[in-house]
């Protein structure tokens, strides 16, 4: 467990780091795009995967029992969320998921809502499957977002919204959603009968101590319409060995759900993957205490740095998963003129706030699942363009 340690990840075939030099990123770029991290996974991933490594034989594989076990235990004792294995469908991936459920609940071009900014694939899958695309934007109030529960229920009715896609804690706003929240946002669901597909696949990573609550568990009918999507590969940095647990305890929906991914064939894991997600859910725990710590620190330091020393910008609190949103419109820039910027003055990749809709134009969203250090020298870069260019 070393989350100080700058991992070389050059030449593995790493999107974040190799394809710099493919973009044409220049010289002393820092990568802090894509949500994967620069950290080494559970030591007890790597000794499970050797097993496999030794034996060199990659054929077929299935889920044994204690795969099922490891993913329903984790769930259960850190959320209380209690399902069975028949319940879980495995995916090789979130957005595989969020596709299948967008074709299995919905039909050609019937309204989908998200709520932007948020995770670009929801919009891509929801208009790449001929459905539409209706915005409940979520509200800035001085760097907190909040949802617009009016708004909400307005865009339901007025578009016969059949489905829902939540990001639950939310990417790229860092909100953890309160019961309080999420509450009227359930039964507006259920009165209007709309599915929702709660992507939970940064649940793990809710900060400060603050409880994840699965959108599943916020009353006793919200069970039946949702579909909980789940993963080990952002709370472990698995993500390249694709593999998704997608849990709905409705039986109809399950099955619809089910027949979309087979109809695709991708319910398959890799025998790398199901080793790796049952010994980081058996084993895991403490090293994800140790490694939400990292996040946090960084979270702070990014934080205090900023209002110290940059104070042109302004990062939004950060409640959850490890992904800082700051709102870089006090440096009076176009939104190209910012990105031009932020590649060739400030040498950091980020996400461009506007991948996350046109309500994320002049954001940037930062990536601080490294250590440190890396963290300290893309402040200081950051400092150093800004000042370059305002005073
Ligand atoms: C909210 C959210 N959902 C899904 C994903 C990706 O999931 P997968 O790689 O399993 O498709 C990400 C990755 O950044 C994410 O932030």
């Amino acid at each position: 467990m070393n989350f100080k340690k700058e991992i070389n990840r050059l030449n593995t075939n790493s999107v974040k780091w190799d394809l710099m030099a493919i973009e044409g990123k220049p010289e002393g770029t820092i990568p802090m795009w894509v949500a994967d991290m620069d950290f080494e996974a559970p030591k007890e991933v790597k000794k499970a995967l050797k097993r496999i490594v030794c034996k060199n034989v990659y054929g077929y594989s299935f889920q044994p029992d204690s795969y099922y076990a490891a993913v329903s235990n984790w769930f259960k004792k850190r959320y209380n969320f209690e399902f069975a294995k028949e319940q879980i469908v495995t995916t090789p991936g979130v957005v595989t998921a969020v596709g299948a459920a967008v074709r299995a609940f919905t039909q050609p071009g019937d309204a989908v809502i998200i709520q932007r900014p948020v995770y670009y694939p929801f919009s891509m899958m929801i208009e790449k499957n001929g459905r539409r695309v209706v915005n409940n934007p979520l509200m800035n109030v001085e760097g907190r977002y909040i949802m617009d529960i009016e708004d909400f229920e307005r865009k339901i009715a007025e578009n016969n919204v059949k489905l829902f896609i939540l990001c639950n804690p939310h990417n790229p706003v860092g909100r953890v959603w309160t019961k309080e929240e999420l509450l009227p946002i359930a039964e507006i669901c259920e009165k209007y009968g709309v599915t929702v597909v709660s992507d939970e696949i940064h649940c793990d990573f809710v900060l400060d101590g603050k409880k994840h609550l699965p959108f599943a568990c916020v009353n006793e009918n919200a069970k039946n319409y949702t579909v909980t999507c789940t993963a080990p590969s952002k709370t472990f940095n698995l993500a390249g060995l694709q593999t998704s647990n997608i849990v709905i305890l409705n039986r109809d929906l399950r099955k619809a759900f089910a027949d979309e991914i087979e109809r695709m064939s991708v319910g398959m894991l890799s025998p790398m993957g199901i080793v790796a997600c049952t010994a980081a859910y058996e084993h895991g725990e403490k090293w994800l205490k140790g490694l939400k710590k990292t996040i946090e620190g960084n979270r702070d330091y990014m934080k205090a740095y900023i209002e110290e020393h940059i104070p042109e910008l302004s990062m939004c609190e950060l409640e959850g998963t490890y992904l800082a949103w700051v709102d870089m419109s006090g440096l009076a820039m176009t939104n190209e003129e910012l990105k031009e910027f932020m590649v060739k003055k400030v040498k950091i990749w980020v996400d461009d706030g506007d991948m996350f809709g046109p309500e994320g134009e002049n954001f940037a969203r930062f990536n601080l699942a490294c250590p440190q250090t890396t963290v300290e020298r893309a402040c200081k870069q950051l400092e150093e363009a800004v000042l370059a260019k305002m005073r």
